[in-house]
């Protein structure tokens, strides 16, 4: 099946997205630090309430149908930062999960987790695994956490397991294509992003979802991460929403 073939295959029932609404919103959650620093404060305080803004973002999101968010909580390249912010970050985001995972599952909430977990000490990675167990049947928003993520190492690790493959005799280097590539991503199943925001004005990448933004539509807002809120939430929709996506082709609007 080609790529658009496969975008304008029906969705399942259950997976039908709000009206006017992206299927799946990725959002580059940056700029904790200055706020903090704006406010004289340590950069630890910024990131405390992130993840504030995280929850905010969540509801957000299952208010409007959002079949998928994704965030980028840490990256494999944040592991630069000083020692003390990368311990902050850690025991962040085993908190958030411990206090949090309760009320993902009771609403209805699929948590899953995107990056390496070697490297990972054992307490996170049980907490991640424990996540994904608990909430893996769910129907309702899926938060995909991208935790020690890069989007490059991703395709790494597709391109090692083919090739481990063609080793052992099990795949034809020629059978390789899109799909055979994309079955080996962590985010192997979920749709790529409609739309991608960072958050803090600004406007790059940095490693996320390298492959699966081919054809995302991106909205860089102003704000930093700890003040996104419902309303900047639906601005970028909205700005999604007059978007013209054409994967290539034409479509009507582009005339
Ligand atoms: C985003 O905020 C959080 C992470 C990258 C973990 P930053 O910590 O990058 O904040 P700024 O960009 O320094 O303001
Ligand atoms: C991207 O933000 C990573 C996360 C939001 C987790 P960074 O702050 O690390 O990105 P750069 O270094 O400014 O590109
Ligand atoms: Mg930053």
């Amino acid at each position: 099946m080609t790529g658009e073939a496969k975008r304008s295959a029906p969705i399942p029932a259950c997976e039908q997205p709000g009206e006017g609404v992206p299927t799946h919103v990725a959002i580059i959650m940056d700029g904790n630090g200055r706020w903090a620093a704006q406010r004289g404060l340590p950069r630890f305080e910024g990131h405390r309430r992130g993840v504030e803004a995280i929850r905010r973002a969540v509801r957000t999101a299952g208010d409007l149908g959002i079949r998928y968010l994704t965030v980028y909580s840490f990256s494999a390249e944040n592991w630069r930062r000083p020692a003390q912010e990368v311990s902050d970050l850690m025991g962040l985001l085993k908190r958030f999960v411990r206090h949090d995972l309760a009320d993902l599952h009771a609403n209805n909430i699929r948590v899953r987790i995107i990056g390496e977990r070697e490297g990972l000490s054992p307490d996170i990675r049980s907490i991640l695994d424990e996540a994904e167990q608990l909430t893996r049947s769910n129907t309702g928003l899926t938060l995909v956490i991208a935790f020690n993520y890069g989007g490059r190492q991703e395709i790494v690790g597709a391109i090692r397991a083919l090739a481990r493959q063609v080793k052992a005799g099990a795949l034809d280097p020629e059978a390789i294509d899109l799909e055979t590539v994309e079955a080996g991503l962590d985010t192997h199943g979920i749709p790529d992003p409609d739309l991608l925001i960072r958050t803090s004005g600004e406007q790059r990448i940095s490693n996320f979802l390298t492959w699966q933004t081919a054809y995302s539509e991106f909205v860089f807002v102003p704000a930093f991460w700890p003040d996104f809120d419902d309303a900047i939430f639906r601005a970028a929709i909205e700005e999604y929403n007059r978007r013209d996506r054409r994967f290539g082709g034409l479509t009507a609007r582009a005339g």
